[in-house]
């Protein structure tokens, strides 16, 4: 089950990835918002990354007008690794190296071919575990508040 999200800026982004993810037989929770109107990324990020981190949902796609204040926000949740990505190799490496569990996209950046190629290869990308896994376990132990140095 993917948690997928925006707000105002994102909203027509996360159409597309909607139908492409139907077009998948990919399951998925649409936590909104649901119109065009503004509304603010931060609620959207909270409750799709609160669907990861509970097991609801394996993984979150999110869209806002950059994918950047979208990708702020998320990252601000324990257990969340979110990647702003705009390009195939991006996506595709921060599931094979850092594990990330959250995908963001920038409705303002690219279009909806492009972000589709990206939640493609970010769904269908395994962690490569191995050396990474030390890595990620330094980004979580700044998470709780561990000095690394
Ligand atoms: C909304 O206007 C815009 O600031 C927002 O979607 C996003 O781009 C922020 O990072």
């Amino acid at each position: 089950m993917i948690a997928i999200g925006s707000d105002h800026a994102g909203f027509y982004l996360k159409e597309d990835i909607k139908n492409y993810l139907e077009e998948h037989n990919v399951k998925y929770i649409d936590v909104g918002c649901y119109s065009p109107e503004r509304f603010d990324y931060a609620v959207s990020a909270q409750k799709a990354c609160d669907k990861v981190v509970s097991g609801e949902c394996d993984k979150a796609i999110l869209c806002c007008g950059t994918g950047v204040g979208i990708s702020m926000a998320a990252n601000k949740v324990k257990g969340i690794r979110a990647c702003c990505c705009s390009d195939y190799f991006s996506a595709k490496l921060t599931r094979a190296h850092n594990d990330a569990n959250v995908l963001c996209l920038g409705g303002r950046v690219i279009g909806g071919g492009l972000a589709c190629e990206l939640v493609d290869v970010f769904l269908n990308t395994e962690f490569e575990g191995g050396r990474h896994s030390a890595r990620i376990d330094k980004i979580t132990a700044i998470e709780n508040g561990e000095k690394l140095y």
